[in-house]
């Protein structure tokens, strides 16, 4: 029998009990830095360094951390599900928890790819990328990170993923940053969801949906345990 679809939308929160900063929590990133100055096309044209500088740091602090007993309870659901998780974070928690169907919607820290030519993406794992630092045709590297204003490429796969579930769970995002806040609108009808955040965030017409306002780490792990005895 064909094993069941899970998809698993996931934000900040649930990096959070990795001693990764949110953004919009008190003390998260948007409070340090300001959008306009480090993630916006403009920005880059501005100050390459800076912005650069602010993704190396992302890099060294993804260097110090570990998945943590979210991430790798989601690994975990494969014994029994066909898992896809859709994640905003740039972070690879989710490599390193054991999952193995990611699609970063976001982007992805550890890539960068060329101002030339977008189809040119590279591996940096942690390491720092500097201003003068050059793909194969001498184009200037910069963060493979979807910016604000900048268009997602992969929502439209995102989409037809979420069309296909028929169990969606949402863990640690706000729900604020569109086009992927509206995902969960693509769901079947017959589809049960799940949102896992200590704080509320928006759920009006959702249907089918069940709340629990608590913390990933231990939220997700319980999830996944009754998930997995009752299929
Ligand atoms: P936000 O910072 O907007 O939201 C983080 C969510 O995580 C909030 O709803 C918190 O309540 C929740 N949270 C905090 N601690 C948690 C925990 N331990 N367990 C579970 N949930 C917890 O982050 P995102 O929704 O991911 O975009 O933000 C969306 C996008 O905005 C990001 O992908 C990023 C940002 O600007 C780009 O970088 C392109």
């Amino acid at each position: 029998m064909n094993k069941k679809k899970i998809v698993v939308l996931t934000g900040a929160g649930i990096s959070a009990e990795s001693g990764i900063k949110t953004f919009r929590d008190s003390d998260g990133l948007w409070e340090e830095y300001r959008v306009e100055e480090v993630a916006t096309y403009d920005a880059w044209l501005r100050n390459q360094e800076l912005v650069l500088e602010f993704y190396n740091k992302r890099r060294r602090q993804l260097a110090t951390v570990e998945p943590n007993a979210a991430h790798k309870a989601l690994a975990r659901l494969e014994e029994k599900f066909d898992v896809q998780i859709v994640t905003q974070n740039v972070d690879d928690l989710h490599e390193r928890g054991g999952s193995t169907k990611i699609l970063h919607i976001h982007g992805e820290l550890v890539k960068v790819r060329s101002t030339g030519d977008e189809n040119l993406v590279y591996n940096v794992g942690y390491k720092d990328v500097n201003k003068g630092d050059l793909c194969e045709k001498g184009f200037q590297l910069r963060p493979n990170i979807v910016w604000f204003g900048e268009a997602v490429p992969l929502i439209e796969r995102a989409a037809e993923l979420v069309m296909e579930a028929d169990i969606m769970l949402v863990i640690g995002t706000s729900m604020v940053v569109y086009p992927a806040a509206g995902l969960i609108h693509y769901t079947p009808s017959h589809c049960k969801k799940y949102l896992i955040d200590p704080n509320s965030t928006p759920t009006r017409g959702i249907s089918n949906l069940e709340v629990i306002a608590e913390k990933a780490g231990t939220a997700v792990p319980r999830l996944v345990d009754e998930l997995l005895a009752s299929n």
